[in-house]
């Protein structure tokens, strides 16, 4: 086992550990673990943009793109988290420029911009172009870039150093209301280098959290095979809340059959969304913008269009997208990487052809809340000093119950920079805190746990049956039948996974030990955002209840709150306590979502 000392350790070399790093690592003695390369990180696959009020094509500012955003979540979003990435994403676009992003260009030399699903101009008059682009790679772009500013910056990376444990103390604070609590604060993370198998401590006095989401919980899915929700579940397993985790992004338009991402900017880009009957159906749905409303509103019209028995192909259980009308110059030029994954993967040519295309679990809006500077919240507004988190990992909550597309890119470049910034900041003001004795105990016993694992269950036929319920129950539309159903399976591939057998006994890349260990974690997430979606009795953005299929602000305008608890054992609760929290207005009163 090795003891490492930084100010400051970024978990996480995706768009937001990367930036949080450039800030950090400028300021401070900075270290960044991740499971991957940096260069393999999953923001490499985000496709069409990332917005900012730029105003570079047509007349926009950072007021609409907040309300675009509150409206877009359903307003269940923190609006003042909303203003700030708002504000800050002219800057934040501004800044990958100057690192070297090489965006699309006007003719006249700027930054060009284009359509996204609820992006609008003046409170949603008509679609306004707020994305800008690097064709329908721009997530690989800000990786490259944001990776070669780090090389510049003399970051250092551990890469393949998975981290499984965060290690925090506790200290007796007193609340303003002179209240006495337990004050959790941050003290380092525990990892385990694949390349070697052994052991790393790293003390720290600041710990980043930008550790991604967990789609990998679904089959049909956008996500990469690493989406596990391992950060979440660390910070879960040691007592932190996790928040909003009933809401689930599903992408309008993944491959048919196969979840693989097809950019919304396709329909940026004049794409339309047909039924089999050749209906441009989304003009029945939201009559204003279309094709190109929330993608929430979009992946439910095409789940009821295939529902009402209106899909294509043999089994009428997909929509097509039509690029047909298009140039191919054009095409070429925008969206040369999603075509060609139209070719590959499906055989089908977009010049001349409609794409099937069917909703993807696409991204979690709840994770870790954070405030504004990244700051961890171990309840409803007691911060862990020292312990920040940004990007999908964490809940702030500018995306609310829906996320709008291109925000995600921007999320992570703003809320990545603060907590660097913050985080760095943080740990020239303090000493570090003594670790835990035997800190790394819990790690080595979980590692050690599975790799002796000799049981008769398959963690690939858990992992299996896992994906399997959650895209059949806890998918666009969802009940309490379903959930109930969900939960019970999870239960018991839970109780399946403590018979598990792990083949590969080794210490160097054993994969298969790695598998198991995500297992693990997606088992949480799961069951947590199974009880979360039970106990929210109402529809709102993302999360759509058959049985109680209207938004209902009086008893659900609240952020639910997951808490790890043993004692919580009802068959809904599963061993999770489920609490809420207030959201914050500052300008936008609740309205009834139109489009
Ligand atoms: O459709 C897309 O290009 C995805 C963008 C996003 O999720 O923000």
């Amino acid at each position: 086992m090795q003891v490492h000392k930084y100010d400051v350790v970024i978990v996480g070399a995706g768009g937001a550990g990367m930036r949080a790093a450039i800030e950090s690592g400028q300021r401070a003695h900075t270290a960044v673990l991740t499971k991957l390369y940096p260069t393999r990180s999953h923001t490499g696959a985000a496709q069409g943009g990332m917005c900012a009020a730029l105003a570079n094509v047509e007349e926009d500012n950072w007021e609409w793109h907040t309300f675009d955003t509150v409206k877009g979540g359903d307003y269940l979003v923190d609006q003042d988290a909303a203003e700030v990435m708002a504000k800050e994403a002219i800057d934040a676009v501004l800044d990958l420029e100057k690192m070297g992003l090489p965006f699309n260009r006007t003719p006249e030399g700027k930054i060009d911009q284009r359509r996204f699903g609820g992006h609008t101009r003046d409170h949603g008059k008509a679609p306004v172009r707020r994305a800008c682009y690097a064709a329908d790679r721009t997530g690989h772009m800000i990786l490259q870039t944001l990776y070669q500013n780090c090389v510049k910056h003399n970051v250092e990376f551990y890469n393949e150093y998975y981290v499984l444990d965060l290690l925090m103390v506790e200290e007796d604070a007193v609340r303003e209301d002179g209240t006495p609590y337990k004050q959790k604060r941050a003290a380092g993370v525990v990892s385990y280098d694949l390349a070697s198998g052994e052991i790393h401590v790293f003390q720290a006095k600041s710990i980043v959290f930008a550790s991604g989401g967990v789609g990998k919980v679904f089959k049909t899915t956008s996500n990469a095979h690493t989406l596990t929700g391992d950060g979440m579940g660390i910070a879960f397993r040691r007592g932190l809340p996790l928040e909003d985790m009933e809401f689930v992004q599903f992408h309008p338009t993944g491959l048919a059959g196969l979840g693989i991402l097809l950019s919304e900017a396709a329909r940026g880009e004049g794409g339309i969304l047909r039924n089999a009957d050749g209906e441009r159906f989304m003009e029945r749905y939201a009559p204003t913008i279309k094709d190109l409303a929330p993608r929430d509103i979009v992946a439910r019209s095409m789940a009821l269009e295939v529902r009402e028995g209106r899909g294509c192909g043999p089994n009428k259980d997909y929509v097509l997208l039509d690029l047909t009308h298009l140039e191919p110059a054009h095409i070429d030029a925008k969206l040369p990487d999603i075509t060609e994954f139209a070719r590959t993967y499906l055989g089908v040519e977009p010049y001349t052809e409609p794409v099937p295309v069917f909703p993807t679990a696409h991204y979690a809006m709840g994770g870790i809340p954070t405030n504004i500077k990244g700051e961890v919240l171990q309840d409803n507004d007691t911060v862990v000093p020292g312990l920040y988190a940004a990007g999908e990992v964490a809940c702030v909550s500018v995306h609310g119950s829906n996320r709008l597309g291109t925000n995600s890119l921007l999320d992570i470049n703003v809320f990545g920079k603060r907590s660097g910034i913050y985080a760095a900041e943080y740990a020239k003001t303090t000493d570090f805190v003594e670790l835990p004795e035997n800190a790394e105990a819990y790690t080595i016993d979980m590692i050690e746990t599975v790799r002796t694992a000799d049981g008769t269950e398959r963690v690939a036929q858990i992992r299996k049956e896992l994906q399997d319920t959650m895209d059949a129950n806890v998918q666009v539309f969802r009940d309490e039948r379903s959930l109930t159903e969900a939960l019970n399976v999870i239960a018991s591939l839970r109780e399946r996974y403590k018979n598990i057998s792990v083949q590969d006994k080794g210490k160097r890349f054993n994969l298969d030990l790695l598998e198991a260990v995500e297992l693990g974690f997606l088992l949480d997430m799961a069951q947590v955002m199974t009880v979360a979606a039970l106990h929210r009795k109402e529809s709102r953005g993302g999360h759509f209840r058959e049985d109680f299929p209207e938004r209902d602000d009086e008893n659900f305008m609240l952020h639910s709150m997951s808490y790890l608890d043993p004692e919580a054992v009802t068959d809904q609760t599963a061993g999770i306590r489920m609490d809420t929290k207030p959201v914050v207005f500052t300008r936008y009163e609740p309205m009834v979502r139109k489009y």
